[in-house]
């Protein structure tokens, strides 16, 4: 999402300017060119070459350096950003920008650009309450400044409370945010996620290889474009998605209790689940003890919550997932139907690369006028991309 971006990282002097490094890390991962623009007081923190052996960019320091000035000029860098983010961003800078003061190099740059301009603050909890402090960020919201909200925790003052530098990972969330299409902004969407587990006694179950990959990539896309998510997931490996309401499930009837609860103002519902299609009968209280004789076992269905939320009257989009080893295109086709789904993802698990417990998937979208659209090989992120493109276009023309 950041691959080729134009970010503009500015740094001032707090302690927290190391963290910046990690954060400059975590964008140059990415893909993102990042041009490290820091402050006097930064520069007593942290050295410059640090920020210009990771970005493989000079780090800008002055407002007006002579070799600078002729190759780029001072205000290119501006013009150029897709992106300006300033990490920490000290009260003085937030005062000097929110009073339209520009002497230095990195004020200058953020007066004069047009790309967003997103300020993780840290300072002392006092100076972060102080009413100045506040006039001046109510201020830069107000024109359309964006902000990561500090964390609350001990300062380097040795002051408790609010004031900390948001984590590296909760600014690059919040950057790559600010640069994603903002086209769920408003939807509020359910995705099912990972495999459901049914319990033949306390130590044994029924369940599958979902990883959960999948809809976890989801969530985080749909939350990156701005809908709010309600992630309902089996038992899986994966950290909680960043901004994302994680609601954690094992059975299919527990994933149906919690989906139901929470369908209310869901405008899409993502199924990705692995959802068990049987369950056993009985749960033994007790360890089933191993016997001479053979075991059977007697199943019997789970609830089909996609079904059910296919004859709900005000029905919301919804996205089916059908996992096939074979006659893909004939039973996706059917499932269309007799689940009553917008449209259905479809890929045949027979292939080694795709499905389930696999970084990749190669899928089929199965639409109710007969479309079909045949995708190569590519990530679960990508992926995950390309089925909220059709949501975002389905959502607009209900
Ligand atoms: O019928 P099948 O299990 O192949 O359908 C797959 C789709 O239905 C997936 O989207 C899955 O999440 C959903 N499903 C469900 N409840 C079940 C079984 C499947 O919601 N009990």
């Amino acid at each position: 999402m950041l691959k080729g971006k134009q970010i503009v990282l500015g740094v001032t002097g707090g302690i927290a300017a190391y963290k910046a490094v990690e954060l400059l890390r975590l964008l140059t991962k990415a893909g993102a060119d990042v041009h490290v623009i820091m402050t006097r007081a930064a520069q007593e923190f942290i050295a410059p070459l640090t920020f210009q052996t990771l970005s493989a960019n000079p780090v800008h320091t002055e407002l007006f350096n002579l070799i600078a000035e002729r190759e780029i000029g001072h205000i290119a860098l501006a013009d150029r950003a897709d992106l300006c983010i300033i990490a920490p961003a000290t009260a003085n800078v937030i005062g000097k920008i929110a009073a339209g003061i520009a002497d230095d190099m990195l004020t200058t740059t953020i007066m004069a650009t047009k790309a967003p301009v997103l300020i993780a603050p840290a300072m002392n909890v006092n100076m972060y309450t102080n009413p100045i402090y506040r006039n001046n960020e109510e201020t830069l919201m107000d024109c359309g400044y964006l902000f990561v909200a500090p964390a609350t925790g001990t300062l380097a003052c040795g002051w408790e409370g609010e004031g900390k530098l948001a984590s590296p990972e909760s600014i690059f969330e919040a950057a790559v945010a600010a640069i994603s299409p903002t086209d769920l902004r408003g939807q509020t969407i359910m995705i099912t996620a990972g495999p459901t587990r049914e319990e033949l006694d306390p130590v044994r179950f029924i369940s599958n290889h979902s990883s959960g990959r999948m809809g976890y990539a989801l969530a985080k896309n749909a939350q990156r474009r701005g809908a709010r998510v309600v992630l309902i997931s089996g038992p899986v490996n994966l950290p909680a998605p960043f901004g994302v309401e994680l609601v954690g499930v094992e059975s299919a009837k527990e994933m149906q209790a919690e989906v139901m609860a929470r369908i209310g103002g869901c405008t899409a519902v993502i199924k990705a689940a692995a959802v068990a299609d049987y369950r056993p009968r009985v749960r033994s209280g007790e360890k089933i003890k191993k016997k001479d004789a053979e075991l059977s076992l007697e199943l019997v269905k789970t609830p089909d919550i996609l079904a059910e939320l296919g004859r709900l009257e005000k029905r919301p989009l919804l996205v089916g997932f059908a996992a096939e080893t074979g006659n893909l295109n004939e039973f996706a086709a059917r499932k269309l139907k007799e689940k009553n789904v917008d449209f259905i993802v479809a890929n045949d698990i027979s292939q080694p690369d795709a499905g389930f417990n696999v970084e990749t998937n190669r899928a089929r979208l199965l639409f109710r006028d007969g479309r079909c659209l045949e995708y190569p090989l590519m990530s679960k992120d990508a992926l995950a991309a390309v089925i909220l493109d059709h949501v975002a276009t389905e959502l607009a023309a209900k």
